[in-house]
């Protein structure tokens, strides 16, 4: 252990998770009398750095995404300039649930082990690896948690967040983010899968519908500037990471992830992208079975689903501006169910909401 003089955390956060644990460790550091920085990287801007004589602890919290790291904390931490300090920590959130007493957690795969491998390629020692089921924000795949089970959650993970960074800041090391690694390693390939496709499909599942009041607080929010206006509508660029701020923020419940749009998007693909295989294959002459045609294929598949996906995204958007196909999406999309509910931990005041009407202190 150094004689730290400071803790700097780093954070990336959609919707507040890891930014209350963030807070939650600098609390811990600042009762031992250490100076804290907060930062959130939010499109990698205005980032401060220690310098070497505040002799720092720096720590990275952020959300897990796909069985990885958050694409932008990746991004940051492949870029964070070495010989700052020497001993570094990190925090991944994910997707906590809880079924009727029993607190359910989510899944890491890579989230820790590929930025501790980046930062020991840089020199740094991770001497702390903790991950912290907070309530999941996953909506498009759930309705947002009951405010009680939020609650609950909550207590629990505050507890083992500031037992975390209290042993951390004596000195001790914590790696029991590592204790799931047999089962992390296994789902790694979906991580890969994720990363390098899947992430690409999800930013292309999410429209405006004509709730919106173009009040621009989505693209004000957003941690990637993946938000633009086209056409007097909201438009999510292929940079999206699906942080799902913008859907939870949302003051008018406008935002949607498109179910049946994305149905109908997916058999579109799949059809074109079998098609010019199948053609590829004829006129080239090619055997189906051979490896380097099967990465071959797996390849344009990719590349294609990206393209074929963009140009239809780009097609509904345009359509979507009429009435018939917009309440066709919204009533397609589980998202505008009247008990899907959203989730946020909000900025600088302690609430939380899980549902837009229920706004609870604590
Ligand atoms: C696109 C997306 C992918 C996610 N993937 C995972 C995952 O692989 N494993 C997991 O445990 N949680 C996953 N989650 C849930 C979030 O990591 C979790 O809710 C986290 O606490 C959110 O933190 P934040 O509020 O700081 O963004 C995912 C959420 C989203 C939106």
């Amino acid at each position: 252990m150094d004689n730290w003089k400071s803790l700097y955390i780093y954070f990336i956060s959609g919707t507040g998770n890891a930014r209350i644990s963030s807070e939650w460790i600098a609390e811990e550091a600042r009762k031992r009398g250490l100076k804290t920085v907060v930062q959130q990287i939010d499109r990698l801007e205005n980032i401060v750095m220690p310098s070497a004589d505040e002799k720092p602890l720096i720590g990275f919290a952020f959300p897990t995404h796909g069985f990885n790291a958050a694409p932008i904390m990746l991004r940051f931490v492949a870029s964070f300039p070495p010989g700052l300090c020497k001993e570094v920590f990190l925090l991944n959130t994910r997707a906590g649930m809880k079924l009727y007493k029993l607190f359910m957690p989510g899944l890491s795969g890579v989230a820790l082990l590929l930025p501790a491998f980046i930062l020991r390629l840089k020199k740094y020692k991770c001497i702390g690896f903790r991950s912290v089921d907070l309530p999941s924000n996953w909506i498009p795949l759930h309705p947002g948690l009951r405010i009680k089970v939020i609650e609950s959650i909550f207590i629990r993970c505050e507890k083992i967040v500031r037992n975390f960074a209290n042993k951390i800041l004596s000195g001790e090391k914590v790696y029991s983010g590592l204790f799931s690694l047999p089962v992390d390693l296994i789902i790694s390939p979906v991580a890969f899968g994720y990363y390098v496709a899947g992430r690409y499909f999800l930013s292309k599942t999410f429209v405006a519908n004509y709730k919106c009041n173009n009040c621009g607080l989505c693209i004000k929010e957003c941690p990637t500037s993946s938000i633009k206006l086209v056409g007097g509508r909201p438009y999510w660029k292929l940079s999206c990471e699906s942080c799902m701020r913008c859907l939870n923020h949302c003051p008018k419940r406008a935002i949607e992830a498109a179910h049946g749009m994305a149905v109908v998007f997916w058999i579109i693909f799949t059809t074109v992208n079998t098609q010019i295989i199948l053609l590829l294959i004829n006129v080239l002459n090619i055997q189906p079975k051979v490896w380097w045609w099967r990465i071959t294929a797996d390849i344009l598949s990719i590349g294609g689903m990206i393209l074929i996906v963009t140009l239809l995204y780009r097609i509904m958007h345009y359509i979507i501006g009429l009435k018939p196909v917009n309440y066709l999406v919204r009533f397609t999309s589980l998202t505008a169910l009247p008990f899907w509910r959203r989730y946020t931990y909000l900025k600088n005041n302690k609430k939380y909401i899980c549902y837009n009407k229920e706004v609870t202190t604590f």
